[in-house]
C-alpha cells in the first residue's frame, strides 16, 4: 500500500510588499486582484491546518500541483521553497508549476533556482516533463505555466514537451508502474476559455494513445473529477482539488486535500481516494472516500 496525497493551490500568503518597479508589467492586475478579493480568500490559518493534516496521515509521498505564488514577486520563490521544505525532505515532496508562478516571464527561472529540488528526475535533473519513481508509482511532472497577457490564465504544454511525455508514457508501459501525471491545468474543464488549457486536445489524444492511471491537477480551485478516455476502452480519472489556503464560506471550495491509497498490481491496481477538507467550524476532516479505481 503506497499512499500518496495530493494538493494545490497554496497561494502563499501574505503577499509580500512589492517595489513598485516590479509592478511595471502584467503583476499590476494581479496585484490589484489580490488587494481587492484575494486576501481574503487564501488565509494562511487555513494551509497550516491543512497542512498538519496532510502530516497527520504521514504519506509516503506529497504531490502539489501549482501555484504556491500569487504574482510571482522575486520574494515569493524562495518562501515558496521555505514552505515545500516544510512539507518533507525533497525526495518525497514533488511539485509542478502553475500559471501564477510563472506570471511573468522571468519568473521561470526563479522557479526553477529556488524549487528544482522538486521538479526534478530520479537523477535530480531538472526539466520537463520529469518522471520520478517511488515505490509501485511512476511520477510525471509537467508544467502548463505560460505567461499570458493580463486578466487571461490560461495553460500550455507546447509541442516539445507533448512529444516527451508521449514518449514517457510510452516507454513506462513495459515497467509496469501506476503511473500518475501531475499538471497545474485541467485537461478538462467548466471554467472558460480564459483561463483553459490551450493544447488540451493534444493532452486527451496522448492519454488515449498511451494511458496513465490518474491525472491530479489544481487550478480551478474545486473539487473535480473527469474520465479520460484510455486505450482500449479503458478510462483516466483526472482528479482536481482546491486550493490548500481557501477559507471557508467563498465562492469556489473551501480548502481541501487528496489522500490516494494505491495497491495492487497492474492490470489490477486498486486506488482508494479521501478527500480531507477544512469545515465551517475551521476544524478538517473527512468529506468523502471511495474506491476511484479496481
Ligand atoms: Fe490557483
Amino acid at each position: 500500500m503506497f499512499t500518496l496525497a495530493h494538493l494545490s493551490d497554496p497561494h502563499l500568503a501574505p503577499l509580500p510588499k512589492p517595489h513598485w518597479s516590479e509592478l511595471l508589467s502584467k503583476r499590476i492586475t494581479g496585484y490589484i486582484n489580490w488587494q481587492r478579493r484575494r486576501r481574503f480568500i487564501h488565509d494562511p490559518a487555513v494551509l497550516s491546518k491543512i497542512v498538519a493534516d496532510v502530516q497527520r496521515h504521514a504519506p509516503d509521498h506529497i504531490a502539489v500541483t501549482g501555484d504556491i505564488a500569487n504574482i510571482a514577486l522575486p520574494a515569493e520563490f524562495p518562501r515558496g521553497r521555505d514552505w515545500l521544505e516544510s512539507l518533507g525532505a525533497a525526495k518525497d515532496v514533488t511539485f509542478v508549476p502553475g500559471n501564477h508562478d510563472v506570471y511573468v516571464q522571468e519568473a521561470a527561472n526563479y522557479a526553477a533556482r529556488q524549487w528544482g529540488a522538486q521538479m526534478s528526475d530520479d537523477d535530480d535533473i531538472a526539466g520537463f516533463p520529469f518522471l520520478r519513481r517511488r515505490g509501485p508509482l511512476a511520477l510525471i511532472g509537467v508544467t502548463s505555466g505560460v505567461p499570458t497577457a493580463p486578466l487571461l490564465a490560461n495553460g500550455w504544454l507546447g509541442t516539445l514537451q507533448l512529444a516527451g511525455l508521449a514518449e514517457t508514457l510510452n516507454q513506462l508501459k513495459t515497467e509496469k508502474l501506476f503511473r500518475v501525471l501531475l499538471i497545474h491545468h485541467p485537461p478538462v474543464s467548466q471554467a472558460g476559455r480564459s483561463k483553459a488549457l490551450l493544447d488540451a486536445p493534444v493532452l486527451l489524444r496522448i492519454i488515449a494513445a498511451h494511458g496513465a492511471d490518474l491525472v491530479l491537477h489544481g487550478h480551478d480551485h474545486l473539487h473535480m473529477i473527469n474520465w479520460l478516455n484510455g486505450p482500449n476502452g479503458t478510462r483516466v480519472p483526472a482528479v482536481g482539488v482546491p486550493s490548500a489556503s481557501a477559507a471557508p464560506g467563498t465562492s469556489k471550495d473551501a480548502a481541501a486535500y487528496n489522500l490516494y491509497r494505491i495497491d495492487g498490481a497492474p492490470g489490477d491496481w486498486q486506488c482508494e481516494i479521501i478527500s480531507r477538507g477544512i469545515a465551517a467550524n475551521g476544524e478538517v476532516g473527512e468529506q468523502k472516500r471511495f474506491r476511484l479505481v479496481g
